[in-house]
């Protein structure tokens, strides 16, 4: 295992960033690909379909020729929200990291480096919300280099999170997690975050069936 450090993102990262980013991100499609077929509405359509075609023309070849244009059809569905993610942060936090994270005392962007090379992101932001009177920060883009991962990378950042919100004078830390990105959900219930609930972030999951779980730190005490 090679030795990393923590600092804070410069300039030069970015394209190392951007792209663990995207490819963090996108990596979860297969998976959630699977977990869409899973579904009874997904079963129910390529099921439906095939039969009412076959039931419709009496052509098993015309029934079975559907099959590969619906998975398709899913397969598409599934892309389109996390390209919707990708596109969207491209245009706003993302576009100049340091104008979002590193002009504000209150947030921050931090790399893991390994042998001179990037292998790890994570960032904070604080955020407000209307139900609660606590001060909170917003952990985003946790990502370690599939290389790298399984040597506690994500862990130690998050670890350097929970100390710059403590730091601060944070009271709570969130994060949300994919339902099936058992990685991530081990790194934060490990770290101490426990799972507030789970909800669609927007209809664009909600119509692929692909929740995410929210999670809480609570900020001990610095006195
Ligand atoms: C999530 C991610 C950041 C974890 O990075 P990492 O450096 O490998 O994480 P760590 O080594 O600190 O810890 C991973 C933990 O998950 C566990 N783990 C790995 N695969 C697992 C699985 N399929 N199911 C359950 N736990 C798993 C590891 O054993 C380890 O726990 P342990 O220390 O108790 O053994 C990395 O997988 C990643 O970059 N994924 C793509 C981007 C992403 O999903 N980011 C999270 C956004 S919420």
């Amino acid at each position: 295992m090679a030795p990393y450090t923590i600092r804070k993102y410069q300039d030069q990262d970015r394209e190392v960033v951007m792209d663990m980013f995207i490819k963090g991100l996108l990596t979860h499609v297969p998976s959630a690909f699977f977990h869409l077929l899973k579904q009874p509405r997904s079963i129910l359509l390529l099921l439906s379909v095939p039969g009412a075609l076959f039931l419709g023309s009496g052509s098993l070849l015309l029934s079975l020729l559907a099959l590969p244009g619906l998975l398709v059809f899913l397969w598409m569905a599934v892309r389109y929200p996390f390209n919707w993610y990708v596109d969207h942060a491209l245009h706003t936090d993302m576009k100049d990291i340091r104008k979002s994270y590193l002009s504000d005392k209150g947030s921050c962007f931090w790399v893991a480096e390994s042998e001179g090379q990037v292998v790890g992101t994570v960032c904070v932001c604080p955020v407000q919300q209307a139900s609660r009177r606590q001060k909170c920060l917003e952990l985003f883009h946790l990502s370690v280099s599939p290389e790298y991962r399984g040597q506690g990378i994500a862990q130690t950042l998050t670890q350097t999170v929970l100390q710059f919100a403590q730091d601060q004078g944070y009271d709570v830390v969130l994060v949300n997690a994919l339902c099936f990105n058992y990685p991530a959900q081990r790194v934060y219930e490990k770290m101490g975050f426990w799972k507030s609930h789970e909800a669609f972030d927007s209809l664009k999951w909600r119509v692929i069936a692909i929740p995410f779980f929210y999670y809480e730190y609570s900020v001990p005490s610095s006195l």
